[in-house]
């Protein structure tokens, strides 16, 4: 006898049949600051974990099963068998070494790239209509490395890019000027780390151009100020690995934030990274950078297109050409 009676004598109405499933390979810290904020944030019905170190997977699983009475109802599984994220909506590859304090993330590539391997084609194959989007550094020749082997088409292979970046300098101005960052529009894109690029000529607060605003109020502002704020952002993560390790929490925010866009088809413009050959004059091949991207359910739906002064043009090619550099040394 079941537990519950059949309403009308009829048979129990089967589950719905729409129901979004995210996956997340890699349940290191980063993983699991993503898997935790899907969860409260409510982004899935069904949570797959997937991770090479069994005990540490299935521990994780667990302590996170274990909060199921304060949360949204999510199935979550786990698995180090990529039979069980078949049919994933997305694919979120976490998996990978980090850095050590004062390493550069461009250091993790020869690693990560093994790795890459390993993960992408059974994940592929498990769901070869789902958008994967790429977290592992280095994230913009991950997201390159991702696209290659999975053979999917570029606007379903993303890397989570700036949108950190975007969001650790969206605080700083938003902290100067005393306001919340939510109403403060501004962009960081290109390389995801040391070559990336402010577009400060793009930057408002409250719908107000602060360049212009700063000189119709006759605020004198040096560009070395500006350059600082920069300098601050690109330093963030080489301090929080100093202090505490690794980066956590705002990359489970930021991957959280991408999430709902895609899978809720939001279509809001986030500055991720994607395939970017000849946009803004990156024409020195196939190159994933962060641009600022429409984004829903069918993955990337379009790069906006900001007006760039030329020197931000420049930089956002020398730091396309540093990656270009990087992959051709690339055995895919
Ligand atoms: P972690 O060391 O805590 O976790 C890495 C996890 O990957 C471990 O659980 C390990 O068992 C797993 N793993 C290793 N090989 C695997 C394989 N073949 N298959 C499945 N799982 C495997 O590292 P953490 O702190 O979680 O960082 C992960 C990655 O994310 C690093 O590459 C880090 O640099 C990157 N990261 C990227 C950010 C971004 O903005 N794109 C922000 C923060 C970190
Ligand atoms: C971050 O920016 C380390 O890429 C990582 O937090």
């Amino acid at each position: 006898k079941s537990f519950f009676s059949a309403v009308g004598g009829g048979p129990p109405p089967s589950p719905s049949k729409r129901h979004t499933k995210i996956t997340v390979v890699g349940v290191g810290n980063v993983g699991m600051a993503i898997a935790q904020t899907i969860l409260t944030q409510d982004l899935a019905d069904v949570l797959t974990l997937v991770d090479a170190n069994r005990d540490k997977l299935r521990g994780e699983m667990l302590d996170l099963q274990h909060a199921a009475a304060f949360l949204p109802r999510t199935k979550i599984h786990a698995s180090s068998d990529y039979a069980e994220t078949a049919h994933s909506d997305l694919c979120i590859v976490t998996a990978g070494a980090r850095q050590n304090p004062g390493e550069s993330r461009l250091n993790l590539l020869n690693r990560n790239v093994a790795l890459f391997k390993e993960i992408i084609p059974p994940l592929a194959k498990s769901s070869p209509e789902s958008i994967i989007l790429v977290v592992s550094n280095p994230v913009d020749v991950l997201t390159y490395v991702a696209w290659r082997i999975s053979g999917f088409p570029a606007n379903r292979v993303i890397g989570s890019g700036t949108n950190l970046d975007s969001s650790r300098f969206r605080f700083l101005i938003a902290d100067h000027l005393d306001v919340n960052a939510q109403d403060v529009q501004a962009y960081i894109v290109g390389e995801h780390g040391d070559s990336s690029v402010a577009l400060w000529s793009s930057i408002s607060v409250g719908g107000v151009p602060i360049l212009s605003f700063l000189k119709k109020q006759q605020i004198s502002y040096e560009k070395e100020t500006l350059e600082s704020i920069h300098r601050e952002v690109i330093e963030s993560a080489y301090e929080v690995i100093r202090l505490k390790g690794y980066t956590s929490w705002a990359i489970g925010y930021s991957v959280a934030n991408l999430a709902r866009s895609l899978l809720r088809d939001q279509r809001r413009i986030h500055p991720v990274s994607v395939l970017a050959k000849g946009l803004y004059g990156i024409d020195g091949g196939d190159v994933f950078v962060s641009l600022p991207a429409l984004l829903g359910r069918n993955g990337v739906l379009g790069v906006t297109n900001v007006s760039l002064s030329d020197e931000e043009v420049k930089k956002l090619r020398e730091s396309a050409d540093t990656l270009v550099h990087l992959q051709r040394q690339l055995d895919l």
